[in-house]
């Protein structure tokens, strides 16, 4: 059996790994055995790869996986959970620029003007470098937007959908300069400057609470440039494994979108979170309101006092709180009550997909306790207190009532149909979409004002007493 073989046949090997893993990480239990085996997949590719290439120095590298690993440890082991978003923007960055200077390397070296005069190679070299620039500076711009190393708030400019579109133009046409003549320096050092600008500007006009939504894009963005990459080297598993990046990365952009009731187009041209756009006037939107009451921890005991079933909807307030802990406790307390807890989960609660879930597992609460909205939604009605900890777009019934409302036909979890619906929250302040929440002036709604961490373990204390 030739070498040749083998190599295409390990790349094989690791494609499968990596659709089993994939597959596997579709529910949270096999979800770390998922990673492992796409992991292992991953290392028979690199092993084929490092005994296929005709490898100048494996002392160089060596010192790269050493250094590489050990900067990747130091970061992946202190990093804050909240800070997860601009942890997968940075390395999404990362993908882009390794890809973009494979390819640079590739032409540099003349690897594009060899071989048989066919335009793949050329055509290839263009995409890995236009598509890496763009992943590589749109990235570093969503990472400062969440790390708060520059303002959140969306950018916007007069005809800036014009001079994007101009860039782009001038990139096609560098691009079109190279495949014809790969040896066009001008036009290569275009095509950088212009795939580095696209991605700045088209980024800067977002809003930094849309981030997670782009970092996905930008992440199925990295697949690609990868892919593009596979064909400059002729290497089928980069070619496959770049795909499925490709592919996994815009199904879950679709995803978060439909979850959102918005389109890719609005969260890219949008600009949702600028001054006006969302936001209405003051919390109630100019809409007269009933005064609202605020409710203890013990009026929350009374209730549960005769309660025997609770849902739980957790949000973005119980992350910023770092609530999971105490609601945990809660949970264990209310059990201990004979009450049956569950949780209900809303596919955009909080900041970043699978944000409650990954908090809650941190807190140790069973997998099974979860609750996805679709198989949940129709319990409410039965259900004797919803309780909503840090919650309010999710929670919303406007979306389902009102068609003015910015985000009707948004999917939200019927809080409002329990028999009782205990709001945990500081204010009466809007969430990320702006807006007024008529749940919180509901009869059978009452507010409980606080931080999430200390009213949960004030609630748990409080029926625990009781
Ligand atoms: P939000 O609607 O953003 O509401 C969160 C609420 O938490 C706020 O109203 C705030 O009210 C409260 N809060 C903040 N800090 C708190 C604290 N320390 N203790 C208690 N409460 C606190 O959250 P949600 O219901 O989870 O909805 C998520 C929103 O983000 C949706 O609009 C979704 O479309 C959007 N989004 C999600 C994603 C993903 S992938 N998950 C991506 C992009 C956008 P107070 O200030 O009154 O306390």
């Amino acid at each position: 059996m030739d070498s040749a073989f083998l190599v295409q046949f390990a790349y094989l090997v690791s494609a499968v790994l990596f659709i089993f893993g994939i597959m596997r990480m579709s529910a949270a239990k096999t979800a770390v055995s998922g990673n492992a085996i796409a992991a292992v997949g991953m290392l028979v590719a690199v092993v084929a790869t490092l005994l296929n290439r005709g490898v100048v120095s494996y002392t160089v590298i060596i010192a790269g996986i050493v250094v590489g690993s050990a900067i990747g440890l130091v970061m992946a082991t202190r990093i804050q959970m909240t800070a997860m978003p601009q942890m997968v923007a940075l390395l999404n960055g990362f993908g882009g620029i390794a890809s973009l200077l494979v390819a640079s390397a590739e032409l540099l070296r003349g690897g594009a003007t060899v071989g048989d005069g066919s335009v793949v190679v050329p055509v290839a070299i263009f995409l890995g470098i236009l598509i890496g620039g763009i992943t590589f500076t749109g990235s570093l711009i969503a990472f400062a937007k969440l790390q708060e190393v520059m303002s959140g708030a969306p950018i916007t400019y007069p005809l800036q959908q014009v001079v994007n579109g101009a860039i782009f133009v001038t990139a096609i046409g560098s691009g079109v300069m190279i495949v014809q003549d790969p040896t066009n320096m001008t036009a290569f050092a275009v095509l950088l400057g212009t795939a580095g600008l696209l991605g700045v500007l088209s980024v800067i006009p977002i809003g930094g609470a849309d981030m997670p939504v782009v970092i996905s894009l930008l992440n199925s963005y990295s697949g690609l440039a990868a892919c593009a990459t596979g064909f400059v080297l002729g290497n089928g598993g980069l070619v496959i494994a770049g795909s499925l990046v490709g592919s996994a990365g815009l199904i879950l952009t679709k995803i978060m979108c439909d979850a959102m009731n918005r389109s890719i187009t609005n969260v890219l041209f949008g600009a949702f979170g600028a001054a006006g756009a969302a936001s209405t006037a003051g919390a109630t939107g100019g809409v007269d309101r009933p005064a609202v009451k605020g409710y203890t921890a013990d009026d929350a005991a009374i209730v549960f006092n005769s309660a025997q079933s609770a849902i739980i909807v957790p949000g973005y307030g119980m992350a910023v709180a770092q609530a999971q802990h105490a609601v945990r406790e809660l949970v264990d307390v209310l059990e201990a009550k004979g009450i049956k807890v569950r949780f209900a989960i809303h596919p955009v609660a909080g900041r970043m997909p699978g944000h409650m879930n990954v908090l809650l597992a941190e807190a140790n609460v069973p997998y099974e306790k979860l609750i996805e909205m679709e198989q949940i939604n129709s319990d409410f009605g039965e259900t004797d207190v919803a309780l909503v900890i840090g919650a309010n777009d999710v929670v919303n019934p406007a979306a389902r009532e009102d068609e003015s409302s910015p985000i009707y036909g948004m999917p939200v979890l019927d809080v409002d149909y329990a028999q009782h619906v205990m709001v945990v929250k500081r204010s009466l302040n809007t969430g990320f979409a702006g807006i007024d929440n008529p749940l919180f002036y509901n009869e059978n709604t009452m507010m409980l004002f606080g931080d999430a961490k200390g009213m949960a373990s004030a609630m748990a204390e409080a029926i625990s007493e009781s």
